[in-house]
């Protein structure tokens, strides 16, 4: 771990200092991958296999990394993806990160199962680019409920997760016997009345999971994203899609946009990375709509190799964790801060002043760069 007065420079360095102060049970749960984490330890290692094709002498003296996401305009294509239960990182938990990417003007999700509720977040970050994400329950009523709660508050889209019919097997999580700290909440569930009551008379002895996880409806289909935007006025972003199959079945069912994401690595195990299958969707929806993509992002160096894949914005998980555990807020704007400032040096370094200009031809797989 780096000493307390060494500065941090890069979200390793985060990482680092994260995990040597994380008590082990909530180490487990966020570091958590399933089953043989095969796609977990892949998702990072990735992004090293693609490597960086530069043009120089360019001009390059100004840069602007600025874009927009489902016509937001955001200060850089990078955002926060949506996590469960962030306060065990920090008592800032979920609001820290929407202050920090309210603060950079950067896109962020909130979890459903979250550990601040929809509309302490609308309160406190006004100005966010906000953004809910949403699991459908076996019991519909709450899902519709989370919608309403969600319109009411300014969050300007839904981000319905489509890989979790069942929680995925992360076998450290279920080793350490998981369970909510008892000071803790989860209010947009506590709020509803029925199957998860008793979350809130006593989350400390409850196996949280299990509860959360036995209610998603593993029923659903197609037709419930036709089900979501028939009743709701906010676009829906399609999360966990690995394959041209399906992102045109997104498009077709009128998705605004797709997340290509194997949830950090913490559903089905031995999935292939997000961005080993980026090029195939981004390819599938011919422009029809924006393709995000998450999983092992870990600088700004990953977010242009990305962006020139095809995305319109590429998602960080843990690491905004990690910044919580070192400063709270502060710790998650510092660590955007430094991502934001790989962008542009990657940027710089490339040849290009705006990210119109990125395309393929500035990356490639290490499997074709020429052999001598
Ligand atoms: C601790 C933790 C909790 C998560 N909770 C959710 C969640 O509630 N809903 C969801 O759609 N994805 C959830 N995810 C997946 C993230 O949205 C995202 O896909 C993933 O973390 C990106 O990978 P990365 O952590 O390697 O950056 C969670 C991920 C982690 C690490």
């Amino acid at each position: 771990m780096p000493a307390s007065s060494t500065p941090l420079l890069c979200v390793g360095d985060y990482e680092d200092y994260a995990k040597d102060k994380l008590p082990a049970m909530v180490e487990d749960y966020f570091m958590a991958g399933s089953s043989s984490e095969q796609t977990v330890k892949e998702n990072t290692l990735v992004y090293k296999r693609y490597r960086f094709r530069p043009r120089v002498l360019k001009d390059v003296s100004k840069r602007d990394m600025s874009t927009t996401v489902l016509g937001s305009p955001v200060s850089c294509p990078v955002g926060v993806a949506p996590m469960s239960m962030c306060r065990m990182a920090h008592l800032d938990g979920e609001m820290g990160i929407a202050k920090a990417c309210e603060r950079h003007q950067l896109p962020f999700g909130l979890s459903t199962v979250s550990t601040f509720s929809i509309e302490d977040i609308a309160v406190g970050t006004p100005n966010s680019v906000r953004w809910f994400q949403l699991y459908i329950f076996k019991e519909r009523r709450l899902t519709e409920t989370l919608v309403r709660r969600a319109e009411a508050s300014g969050f300007s889209a839904l981000v319905l997760t489509v890989d979790a019919p069942f929680a995925g097997r992360r076998l450290s999580t279920m080793r350490g016997g998981f369970t909510l700290p008892g000071h803790l909440r989860l209010p947009n569930i506590d709020a509803s009345d029925g199957i998860f009551k008793s979350l809130r008379t006593d989350a400390a002895k409850v196996p949280y999971l299990e509860v959360v996880g036995s209610q998603l409806d593993p029923s659903i289909t197609w037709d419930d994203v036709k089900w979501l935007l028939n009743f709701s006025r906010l676009p829906v972003i399609v999360k966990g899609v690995l394959n041209a199959e399906d992102a045109r079945k997104a498009v077709s069912h009128g998705a605004a946009a797709i997340w290509v994401s194997n949830h950090g690595g913490r559903q089905l195990d031995s999935v292939p990375t997000s961005l080993d299958v980026l090029a195939e969707v981004v390819d599938a929806v011919g422009g029809c709509c924006e393709v995000y993509v998450d999983g092992g992002v870990r600088s700004g160096y990953d977010v242009i190799k990305a962006i020139a894949i095809g995305a319109r914005a590429a998602f960080i998980g843990r690491p905004a964790l990690w910044g919580l555990v070192h400063k709270g807020t502060e710790g998650v704007v510092n660590l955007l801060q430094l991502v934001k400032d790989e962008v542009d040096n990657a940027m710089a370094l490339l040849g290009i002043s705006n990210l119109g200009e990125l395309n393929r031809s500035y990356v490639t797989h290490e499997s074709l760069l020429p052999k001598l």
